[in-house]
Order: C-alpha cells, then structure tokens, then sequence
C-alpha cells in the first residue's frame, strides 16, 4: 500500500519504540521497524510521539485583545468580566475572526489540535458567536473547535441569555454553557443549572459550566450540577469548569461531595495558569492557591483535564497555546511530583480533555484519525520540563507544522559543545515514564 506518511523510530508514551503509518486520514499500522514506501517520511528517531495536545476550556472571542481598550490593573475575574464587557460593543466579525485564527495557527504550531471554546452569547448581536461558527469551518481541516454556549453576565442576571443560549444553540453551538456563581444569588445560580441541564437533555447536547470560580467555600453549585447530571441522565456528557471554591471548602464536606460527582459521571477542568493568578486576590498571607483539588479527584475516579482558560485577554496577560505550559503549571499547583503524578499531568492535556469533548477516534492506535505530535523529548514528563519543542505536527493524515530543533552552541572555555537539555532519568520500581 502507498502510504502518505511514514513516521519513522518515535517513542510512544507507553516506551515503545515504534513506526507510524499514516494513509486516507488515518493510522493504518503502528509497527517496529517498517519497511513501506511513503509520500513523505518524518525521522522521529529518539523522539515522543504524542497523540496530540487538547485544551478543553478555552475563550477564542476575547483571545489577542489584550490591551482593548485598556488593561485589568487589578487582576481579578470581575473587572476581567467589566473589561469584556466595555470591549463587546467594540467587537467587529472581522476583527473576532482575524484573533481567533491567529490563534488556531499558533495552536496548530504547538501541536494543540482540539479546542473546546467557550463564545459568549449576552452580546444580541451574537457577532461572536457568527464569528466563531465561520472559524470552526474554516480550520475543520486541520482543527476541531468545539464551541459552548456562554452566557458571561449570567444567564438570569443577562435579559436576553435565555433567548440568545437558544439562538446559539440553533445556529450551531455544540455546548450548553453557564455560570451559576455569577447569577444574582445562590438560587438564581442553582435554577440556572436546571434549567440549562434540561436545555442540553432535551437537545441532546454536552454541558460545561464555569461552576464555582471564587474563592468562597460556600458556592457549591457542583452539587447540584451532579445531582441534575444524576436526575437527567446526562452522566459522560457534563463538565463543571474551573471548580476553584473546592480549595476552600471545609473538608468534611468535600469527602461527601467527590463521591457525588464522580457517580454522576462528571468531569472536572481546572485551569492551572488562570486559577493561580485569579484566585486568592483578596487573601493576604497566607495566599491560597485556587486550584481545585485535582489529586483528590483523580483519585476518586472523577475524569479531570486541565484547560488552558485564557491568552492575552482580559483576564491573562500572558500565553502561548502551549499545553504543555498548562500541564507544568498544574503539576506544581497541584504538587503532582512523583513519577506516575508528572506522567498523568501529560494526559491531563491530551486523552482527558479529548474523553472530556468526546473526540472520537483518538489516540495512537490503528483505525484512528492520523493526528499526532512529535516531540524534542524522549517520554512525556521529559516534554513536560522542557515545555519540548513540537518538531512535526500531523493533523488528519497531513503534515501541518515542522519546527527546527531546539539547540544551542555554547562557547565557554573548554565547554564548547552542543547544549543537549535532554537527560535520562534512571528507571527503577516507583519510576512509571
Ligand atoms: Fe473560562
């Protein structure tokens, strides 16, 4: 058989060393040392071979605005959330358009290859939302962006949210989106929840809330969002974003509420890089992290992703679509050192998040979409420390991005060599990568 592409001698997560082939969009054999004829060959030689990055919580309507019109001088959620506001009325379809695909082609040059986006939907115009729907078909080639419906001033406190979810929804917003700690009280947030639940069971849909980012540990809206995932049947198909008042709460009741959300099927996305520079704004010393319990969760079975949230927007001054930022970030929030916790940060931004989107046919098995990424790492807590350069991505059978390696000669006395920041970890029994 002909095949398109032949990735030749990478190392897959699970440390074996194997060949790539790649034909018709997808892998059509994973085998040691193949001897096939390819359109074009990658040498990956020594080099991870990853599925490739998924970041499950994203905002590409306010992505690159950073600055527009002014900058958040105190670095909290709610002037983020006053600052979006005074650019809305600003936003034009070209300009929501030009951002957002500026972004998908830095994505892309990170191996970053599914993107569940978050749109806000308060704006009548539903401009970005238009906006949006016109990126997801434009990049569907190469890139799959998911978008939820948001309603950013709060789908009660908003006077036309309700209606405009709806409108979303029918021009083609896959997600139910909300956020129930935003709405005027804490039953305005709990009805929310029912009632967008109900809009996604009778649709058919996903649902991802932003659920409880604050820093009260009273905002328990990830309660009821598990009790409605439980009542409507909707377990698999619903995430509750952010989480971050969990850091709070009492402990007693958190080893109440993880059993709970984990027999509802719901999946947790915290966002590493957003919630540590949010949250614990109006602490003093000692200052809390605001990341959600992410160890605990796993450990009680609950599916959890880490989400990338924000680049250069109102919220975050920084950013580079790197997941691989994301996942080191969160290993140390969440001090996730040892070996099998570092090893399971990397799925944290590739298998999760695409469980978490249902994305079907990923990963590096036979039968599957043709996407993966090759890394200047050889295992995946290595391309962790090295945030490791993406030296070929591969989107739907097709090379869509190369990236020379990363390397520097160094020229101090009787030190002249090139600088190799790789470094072989001894395996022994507690070593899991
Ligand atoms: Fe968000």
């Amino acid at each position: 058989m002909q095949l398109d592409v032949l990735v030749k001698g990478g190392i897959l997560p699970d440390g074996l060393q194997r060949d790539i082939a790649i034909a018709g969009g997808k892998i059509v054999a994973i085998e040691p040392n193949m001897k096939a004829l390819a359109r074009e060959t990658v040498d990956a030689a020594g080099c991870l071979v990853s599925p490739p990055f998924v970041d499950a919580h994203f905002h590409m309507d306010a992505t690159l605005s950073y600055g527009i019109p002014r900058i958040n001088a105190s670095g909290t959620l709610l002037e983020g959330i006053t600052l979006w506001g005074e650019l809305k009325p600003l936003l034009t379809h070209e300009a929501v358009m030009e951002r957002a695909l500026a972004y998908c082609d830095w994505a892309v040059s990170m191996g970053l290859l599914a993107i569940r986006s978050h749109v806000d939907i308060c704006d009548d115009r539903l401009l970005a939302v238009e906006a949006l729907l016109e990126v997801k078909k434009k990049v569907a080639s190469y890139l799959d962006l998911q978008l939820v419906a948001f309603p950013q001033d709060g789908f009660y406190r908003s006077q036309s949210a309700e209606a405009n979810t709806l409108r979303a929804l029918d021009l083609g917003v896959d997600v139910v989106g909300g956020i129930p700690h935003f709405e005027r009280t804490m039953e305005e947030g709990r009805r929310s929840i029912r009632a967008l639940c109900e809009i996604a069971a009778q649709r058919g849909l996903r649902v991802d809330l932003h659920c409880d980012e604050t820093d009260d540990p009273l905002s328990r809206h990830i309660e009821t969002l598990a009790a409605e995932t439980l009542r409507l049947k909707l377990a698999g198909r619903v995430a509750g974003s952010h989480l971050t008042s969990m850091h709070s709460m009492d402990n007693y009741y958190v080893t109440k509420l993880l059993p709970l959300v984990a027999e509802a099927g719901v999946a947790a996305i915290p966002n590493p890089l957003i919630n540590i520079v949010i949250q614990g704004r109006h602490d003093t010393y000692p200052k809390r992290r605001g990341m959600t319990r992410v160890p605990e969760m796993l450990n009680s079975g609950i599916t959890v992703a880490f989400g990338q949230d924000c680049v250069l927007d109102p919220w975050y001054p920084l950013g580079t679509a790197d997941m691989l930022d994301v996942a080191f970030m969160g290993l140390h929030v969440a001090q996730m050192t040892s070996p099998a916790d570092m090893r399971r940060c990397f799925d944290l931004v590739t298998s999760a998040p695409a469980a978490i989107m249902g994305l079907e046919d990923y990963g590096l098995k036979k039968g599957a979409t043709a996407s993966l990424v090759v890394l200047q790492a050889s295992n995946p807590v290595e391309a962790i420390r090295l945030r490791a350069t993406r030296l070929a991505v591969i989107s739907k059978g097709k090379i869509v991005a190369r990236t020379a390696a990363l390397t520097t000669e160094l020229q101090v006395p009787d030190r002249a060599k090139t600088v190799d920041r790789r470094h072989s970890v001894p395996r022994d029994k507690g070593t899991a990568y």
